[in-house]
């Protein structure tokens, strides 16, 4: 082992909540191996919070629980600023401040990067500080590190990704049916797993600040918050997830990040459009990423070099951000990966309504002859084709039933106006609910027109006279 040779680097961890106090403890418990493998002490100098009597799960040592940030980022002995607040203001300002300062900062906060990134990344480089984000994404998953480092070789030819530990382990509770949509939530909260706003974990806006992110790395264009589709999952009831499961599906909250008809964003040519995209989406049961359950996260590429891999692992949570956080610290402590992030111009992003899909719909309607035909009318008119049904046995006498119905690829625009003509039909009881289903064909034509340019080429013998 090394021995210490170099001063301490002094950590200021703003944010002591569970993030902030996983940090403190892991850094506790693996001091003395981090202080081996770095030749220095990481000590935390100051953790603010809002209120220091506030009753914690840890007992932060009083000389260094503090309230206020600034004089936190600006001590002269602090050397690392971790932000952990959380928000998109504050935090924002904390970043700012540390950058501008010159000290390398280490944050897990996907919404500030989603809606500030560009700007963020832009005052990193010019005040040469590291801006680190590993635990953004993906809670302990080092996807950041796999994209900007491990395939920095590869073009990435798609992405999907579970990026939303509440939502994963919400379904899979759900599917196990040991609990309802809010007593899984409740408990996702005392876990620690949601956010402070649980409403950005289950409207989808948490996972679509991290596909933002993952889609920026990989296709090497920012991809702003507002370009992505987003739908949560509150909509979704036991038996949508009992009815997938018999056609042979499960139901996840899927980010997808997929090129358009074969073309992957090109950072050289500027060519190719890419679709993000995060909605609950019914995806096969053989399928890898159906696999991936309770608090979980798994991201599902492929690579033009490398083909296909799957990452998976604890996606939220104190110890799994805190592993990821330490990541960061140890790079910034080394000076390792100065900011890098640069985003150009080339490629554009696809609107939701062009896109293809095919769908699951649940509909609550009028158990009488003649429903069927109504449904099936407004669904032929729009060009829509049914490729199965299934019609529950009713029993009990409310004169009503669920039908659901998976339909063929359509554009999403048709499909949503097909779906508001249903909702119109005086034999349908209730707003229709509708679910996408990913084949994930659009990265098929991109990995076999990827193969054939390679196969197409002659090699060097065929060429040679
Ligand atoms: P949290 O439990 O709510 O903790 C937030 C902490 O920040 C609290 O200690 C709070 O102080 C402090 N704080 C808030 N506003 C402040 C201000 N203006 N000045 C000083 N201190 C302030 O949140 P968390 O779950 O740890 O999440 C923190 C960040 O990590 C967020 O960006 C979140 O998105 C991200 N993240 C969370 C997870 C997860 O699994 N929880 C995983 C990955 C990333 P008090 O304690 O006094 O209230
Ligand atoms: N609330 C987030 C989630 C925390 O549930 O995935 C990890 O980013």
């Amino acid at each position: 082992m090394r021995r210490e040779s170099r001063p301490a680097k002094r950590v200021a961890i703003i944010g002591g909540g569970t993030v902030g106090s996983g940090v403190y403890q892991a850094l506790e418990r693996n001091g003395t191996l981090l202080s081996g493998r770095l030749g220095t002490r990481l000590e935390v100098n100051r953790v603010v919070v809002r209120d220091p009597d506030k009753k914690r799960n840890i007992a932060f040592p009083r000389e260094i629980l503090h309230t206020g940030w600034r004089a936190a980022v600006e001590d002269r002995e602090t050397d690392i600023v971790v932000e952990l607040i959380g928000g998109t203001t504050t935090a924002r300002e904390v970043v700012e401040h540390a950058l501008r300062l010159g000290k390398p900062v280490v944050t897990a906060n996907k919404a500030l990067l989603s809606d500030h990134g560009e700007s963020l990344f832009a005052l990193a480089r010019r005040s040469n500080a590291g801006l680190h984000y590993e635990a953004s994404v993906a809670g302990g998953i080092p996807i950041i590190k796999v994209l900007r480092e491990g395939l920095a070789g590869n073009r990435i030819l798609g992405m999907y990704g579970i990026l939303n530990g509440t939502c994963n382990y919400i379904l899979t509770r759900m599917e196990r049916a040991e609990l309802d949509f809010d007593h899984a939530l409740r408990q996702a909260q005392r876990k620690g797993y949601a956010e402070a706003d649980p409403t950005l974990d289950v409207d989808g806006l948490d996972a679509m600040h991290k596909a933002g992110i993952l889609a920026s790395l990989a296709s090497g264009m920012w991809v702003p918050p507002a370009s992505i589709h987003v739908e949560g999952i509150r909509a979704i009831t036991r038996k949508d997830i009992e009815f997938a499961a018999r056609l042979g599906y499960r139901i996840k909250l899927l980010a997808s990040i997929r090129p358009e008809d074969g073309f992957f964003p090109d950072e050289a040519s500027g060519e190719g459009r890419l679709q993000v995209s995060v909605c609950p989406t019914l995806i096969s049961e053989d399928h890898p990423l159906a696999t991936i359950h309770g608090v979980d996260n798994a991201v599902w590429l492929v690579g033009d070099v490398v083909g296909e891999l799957l990452f998976s692992g604890p996606g939220a949570g104190r110890e799994a951000t805190a592993s990821a956080v330490l990541a960061d610290l140890i790079d910034a402590t080394r000076n390792q990966a100065p900011p890098t992030e640069r985003f150009g111009t080339g490629g554009s992003l696809r609107a939701w309504d062009e896109m293809d899909s095919e769908y699951f719909i649940r509909l609550r309607v009028a158990d009488r002859p003649g429903t069927m035909a109504a449904v099936a009318g407004v669904l032929s008119r729009a060009g829509i084709g049914i490729s199965s049904i299934i019609q529950p046995e009713q029993h009990g006498g409310s004169g009503e039933t669920t039908l659901i119905l998976m339909v063929h690829d359509a554009p999403n625009r048709i499909i949503t106006g097909a779906l508001d003509r249903i909702g119109e039909l005086p034999v349908v009881k209730s707003p229709p609910m509708s679910l996408r289903v990913e084949h994930f064909e659009a990265l098929e034509r991109t990995r076999n027109r990827d193969r054939g340019s390679v196969d197409a080429e002659p090699d060097r013998e065929e060429r040679s006279p």
